[in-house]
């Protein structure tokens, strides 16, 4: 299968716990590779404009409440399969139900500060990849 790109986010609660590199290391361990990294503080107009999908939702506003509460690291990861195989590594949207060693069981405390965002499918991860990076900042392996 030929390389697929998706796009991460390590939400501002995990940032706040210390962990993006034991995240990091599950990325790599899963064999996908950061091709693009960065940290930012989104403001409210940023996180409205990621999550427009889900505007007309009850958790619209805490949603984009706490995604501006502090820094967030946001990534392009490269590899096989990455997006299915970053939504495995992440886990259920709810800690409560994601699978034992998923990064939500192990860093997520609630539905609504669930440690980690990842794309849906490769449509959605070329929307997201582009909200936040150029691409002369994507930077794939040569080597
Ligand atoms: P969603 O796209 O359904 O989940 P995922 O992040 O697994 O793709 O929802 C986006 C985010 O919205 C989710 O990560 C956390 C928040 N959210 C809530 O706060 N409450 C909810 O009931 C749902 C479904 C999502
Ligand atoms: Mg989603």
């Amino acid at each position: 299968m030929a390389l697929e790109r998706t796009f991460s986010i390590i939400k501002p609660d995990a940032v706040a716990k210390n962990v993006i590199g034991a995240i990091y290391n599950r990325f790599e361990s899963a064999g996908l590779r950061i091709v693009a990294s960065k940290m930012l503080h989104m403001s409210k107009e940023q996180a409205e404009g990621f999550y427009a999908e889900h505007k007309e939702r009850p958790f619209f506003g805490a949603l984009v409440d706490f995604m501006t509460s502090g820094p967030v690291m946001v990534q392009v990861l490269e590899g096989e399969n990455a997006v299915v195989k970053n939504r495995e590594i992440m886990g259920a949207t709810n800690p409560a139900e994601a699978a034992a060693g998923t990064l939500r069981a192990d860093y997520a405390v609630s539905i609504d500060e669930n440690a980690v965002h990842g794309s849906d499918a490769p449509e959605s991860a070329a929307r997201e990849i582009a909200y936040f990076f150029s691409e002369e900042e994507i930077c794939p392996r040569t080597r």
